[in-house]
């Protein structure tokens, strides 16, 4: 027996964390569909397609995270799909995600349902998207729909997948749809989000009362490229605010911060039974005339950094205990429900599981409430404006002939899962410096 170095609790969930658009296949009448039709959005021309094939088979892929040990599965339900247009509630289409969550039900797979990850109906973006202030309603409207389906197999449910990303991307970077650069308009748009995300948790909390709802912003670390830099400083201070702290803020005081606004944020406090951490990596902000649009500061990484595929950033796991520790201040149940890399060679990926899962077992030793981590991603799926350039996958996938073929890595997680820890063995071969860590001292917290 793999003698463990650091346990983590009973009932810990281990999981694995998806999205409709990136794994269904012929998503068509959404606004991404929509989007990579255009010439030069997505990179090399890519196109989801037939993704990974999960609107007709996803079962084979939920008997390949059953076989890996999997306890969770994140997953999450294409709007377009269930309201095709305005008012019209598709009932095929709701009792195809029964179908799926009753597949993991019977794989003993608790499913985590995410009501909102990125992609939106034409319908909706023909009528201003979430700028326009009826997409609150409407997206309640639309909860309402599908938890009254889905409530037999699911009571934990994850409302807007990263708000911070999708109002950034789209509304000011311009590598999302609608491809805008208006400062102002992201805002509105991340601020409709959250509104959306409570008025969804009233609506679950009507028909499910012990359900479990919760919502993510993606976390990044952004610090000054130079401490001693006062202006550095300041521009990754306003960064960090605007990125990791505004939305944060509302949920748990009640108050609109810059950039989101000012005053009382009453109607979206308290609206959280959970909080999700999406957590990857570090950028560092310097300080840069020549980029107005961006605030006069431009993103970059340490020398000394271990960088990522494609650019995506550094290898920094000690990311993963900061955040988890800003988020143990709220008081609430913590999900990690993304965490992963693109490693198309498999190089990186087993160190940084190791590495990363370590800060989250070092956060379970403060008795921080952790309870489960949903790596991303299970099948290399499409990677957004990066198409199928970068792979994620503990399995990859050739999106042609839809060969899966498994990485080191997924078999690295089904020991991790199946011992329920890290093992010297693993650390041995693939992380030694975590060899050196302190190991477990207190009693096991529980992640009931
Ligand atoms: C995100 C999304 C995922 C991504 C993943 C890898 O955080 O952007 O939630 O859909 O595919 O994070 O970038």
């Amino acid at each position: 027996m793999p003698e463990p170095l650091f346990r983590f609790p009973e009932g810990f969930r281990w999981g694995v964390a998806v999205s409709s658009h990136q794994v269904e296949g012929n998503n068509r009448n959404n606004n991404w569909w929509a989007w990579e039709q255009q010439e030069g959005r997505i990179k090399e021309g890519h196109r989801s397609g037939l993704a990974c094939d999960w609107w007709r088979n996803a079962e084979a892929d939920f008997d390949r995270a059953a076989e890996m040990g999997l306890n969770a599965l994140r997953l999450s339900v294409e709007w377009s799909r269930i309201e095709p247009r305005p008012g019209e509630f598709d009932s095929n289409a709701l009792e195809r995600c029964a179908e799926m969550l009753r597949g993991l039900c019977q794989r003993q797979i608790e499913p985590m349902v995410t009501l909102h990850h990125f992609s939106d109906p034409l319908w909706l973006s023909d009528r201003g998207g979430w700028e326009n202030p009826q997409t609150i309603a409407l997206f309640a409207r639309f909860a309402r729909q599908v938890v009254e389906a889905l409530q037999p197999y699911c009571d934990l449910w994850y409302t807007v997948n990263e708000p911070n990303v999708y109002g950034y991307s789209g509304y000011l970077e311009g590598t999302f749809p609608p491809g805008k650069s208006e400062l102002k308009a992201a805002m509105t748009v991340i601020r409709h989000m959250v509104e959306g995300h409570a008025a969804a948790y009233r609506e679950i909390h009507t028909l499910q009362p012990q359900a479990r709802v919760g919502l993510c912003p993606n976390l990044r670390i952004l610090e000054a490229a130079n401490p001693r830099s006062p202006v550095d400083r300041l521009l990754a201070g306003i960064a960090d605010r605007a990125f990791n702290r505004t939305i944060l803020t509302a949920l748990s005081q009640g108050r609109w911060t810059f950039p989101l606004g000012r005053g009382p944020a009453d109607d979206v406090q308290n609206t959280l039974d959970w909080i999700g951490l999406n957590y990857y990596t570090r950028d560092l902000i310097a300080f840069d005339r020549r980029q107005s649009q961006a605030l006069f500061s431009r993103r970059l990484h340490a020398a000394a950094a271990e960088l990522l595929d494609g650019g995506y950033g550094e290898f920094y796991p000690l990311g993963m205990y900061r955040f988890l520790q800003q988020l143990a201040a709220l008081d609430l149940p913590i999900y990690v429900t993304e965490n992963g890399i693109p490693d198309q060679d498999d190089d990186q990926r087993p160190r940084y599981l190791l590495a990363h899962l370590h800060q989250v077992w070092r956060g379970l030793q403060a008795g921080w409430p952790i309870r489960g981590y949903y790596h991303w991603t299970l099948v290399d799926n499409f990677e957004w404006d990066d198409g199928w350039t970068l792979r994620f996958g503990l399995i990859a996938m050739d999106p042609q002939t839809q060969a899966r073929t498994p990485r080191r890595s997924a078999g690295l997680y089904s020991e991790i899962t199946g011992a329920n820890a890290i093992s010297r063995e693993m650390v041995s071969a693939e992380a030694p410096e975590l060899l050196a860590e302190p190991r477990a001292v207190g009693p096991q917290t529980t992640a009931s």
